[in-house]
């Protein structure tokens, strides 16, 4: 094995070093090999792949088949960061379904797995993380609960919502989780649970305080255009670049047919 390579271990040992957590998402062999070979030490297959590459309106529609095909595409490019793979919507409902689901990712190439909640999914924690595979938690607005929330909302304003955040994320410490991805929760709230907790958080709408931060990679190329988010702008407008790339090849094509 790479002697460099990262392991859950190398991502949770980060914070006790003071190195922030700079992690992306990746769907497919080129994304993985370029974030690779930049140096990102956390890559995601994330589920978000429902939308940013498959067309839903949420996350809800994603599929193990398909989650397991785009960890395999990911997987190829053998990347030196931790490759972390989404547990998809309704994977993880019992203790029994969320091992049998979480090794399947790990066969595909996964070497470690995602899912969102707290309290209510932690046996399912335990019981992943006994068998042997690193898992990571996701607090804060959970996507894959978006319909019955009705949207997107910011979370930790209200106090019992705040606590609950605390008492979430104590409980994924305990059941060995190595970070917590900690989605559109408030600053304040955020930064607390980043003191308070020994492994890092990975914000994405959560402020500066969190020990990484995360992004869904084609929010920052700015790939897609026909969405705005306010937790991210794009630091590149890729869309508008290829459009005008193949625009000119399409008058290159056209202007060769004429004799
Ligand atoms: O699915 C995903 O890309 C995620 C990130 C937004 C953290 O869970």
């Amino acid at each position: 094995m790479n002697q460099n390579k990262i392991t859950a271990e190398t991502i949770r040992a980060m914070k006790a070093r003071g190195k922030k957590v700079a992690a992306l998402t990746a769907y497919d062999f080129p994304m993985t090999r370029l974030l690779d070979e930049v140096g990102i030490p956390f890559i995601l297959v994330g589920d978000s792949l429902g939308m940013v590459v498959l067309g839903h309106p949420d996350t809800t529609h994603v599929t193990m088949a398909e989650m397991e095909h785009h960890v395999r595409a990911a997987a190829r490019a053998k990347p030196r960061a931790l490759l972390v793979a989404d547990m998809p919507y309704r994977s993880y409902e019992t203790v029994a379904r969320s091992v049998k689901n979480a090794n399947r990712l790990v066969v595909a190439g996964a070497e470690a797995v995602k899912a969102e909640g707290g309290r209510e999914i932690i046996g399912q924690v335990r019981a992943i993380v006994a068998a042997g595979i690193p898992f990571c938690g996701h607090l804060g607005m959970l996507p894959q609960h978006v319909r019955e929330e009705g949207g997107y909302h910011v979370k930790g304003k209200k106090e019992p919502e705040h606590q609950a955040l605390l008492a979430d994320a104590d409980a994924l410490v305990a059941a060995g989780a190595f970070a917590i991805v900690l989605e559109l929760v408030t600053a304040p709230v955020a930064g607390e649970i980043s003191r308070r907790i020994p492994i890092p958080t990975i914000g994405i709408g959560a402020g500066t305080d969190c020990d990484g931060q995360i992004l869904v990679t084609p929010d920052l190329l700015g790939m897609l255009p026909w969405f705005s988010l306010k937790h991210v702008k794009p630091r590149l407008n890729a869309a508008e670049q290829m459009r005008a790339v193949i625009r000119g090849w399409i008058d290159n094509v056209n202007a060769s047919r004429t004799r």
